[in-house]
């Protein structure tokens, strides 16, 4: 586990916060950008939930105006920092997969990359057992560095894979792809019995 231990007590709701209520687990998507993605597995999977939350708002009005013309009853987009609504907004056990496609790389501060964020930890205690979770990059080093966490803190398994030069899931996907990058990404499981120190851990918000 990480060293740093993550303090979500300290941490407020986000601004016009609305506790969702869902009626079975979800899928989780951190930094969505402007929905592609989201978009295409709503349609795709109409039996299952989405949550696709994306913090900039010029990226984020793009992604609400597209998903007003898909009308997709099984989407639920989120402008918003994640790390706050998750904590506020998710119970422990209750995402089965998640999504983190193309994420910042965050060349000038590693702390913040997913992986090494003490919040990974708070995340982790949100999947359900067997809960997947995707990440994909066009920069090698990037996952390099992911698995290493995966290997020696974490302690979770994956696999790495390369994705098709035809995939076209997200904007950034498209670009990168098309440019001749090599995209690649990590399929990680939770395995059952996994634990972390918030397993049950439920924010005051979520109690009401
Ligand atoms: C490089 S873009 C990739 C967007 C999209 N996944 C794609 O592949 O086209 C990373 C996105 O993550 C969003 N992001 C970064 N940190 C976030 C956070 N804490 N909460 C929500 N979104 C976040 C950024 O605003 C940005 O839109």
């Amino acid at each position: 586990m990480s060293a740093r231990l993550f303090q979500p007590q300290y941490l407020q709701a986000p601004r016009n916060f609305v506790l969702p209520q869902f009626s079975q687990a979800i899928c989780l998507e951190i930094g969505a950008g402007m929905g592609r993605h989201a978009i295409l597995f709503a349609e795709q999977n109409p039996n299952k939930i989405l949550v696709a939350v994306e913090r900039t708002s010029a990226k984020f009005k793009v992604f609400a105006a597209r998903q007003q013309d898909h009308q997709l009853e099984n989407l639920y987009p989120v402008h918003a920092d994640a790390i706050p609504w998750v904590v506020h907004a998710l119970l422990p056990q209750t995402v089965e997969q998640l999504f983190l496609l193309y994420p910042n790389p965050e060349p000038k501060n590693p702390a913040q990359r997913w992986l090494n964020m003490p919040f990974f930890e708070f995340l982790l205690s949100r999947l359900q057992d067997n809960a997947r979770i995707t990440l994909a990059s066009n920069i090698p080093a990037y996952l390099d560095e992911a698995a290493s966490q995966l290997e020696q803190v974490w302690k979770l398994p994956f696999v790495r894979q390369a994705i098709a030069p035809d995939s076209a899931r997200t904007h950034f996907e498209v670009k990168y792809l098309a440019r001749g990058e090599p995209c690649e990404e990590l399929i990680i499981t939770k395995p059952a019995g996994y634990q972390t120190r918030f397993d049950s851990y439920i924010s005051p918000v979520a109690r009401c």
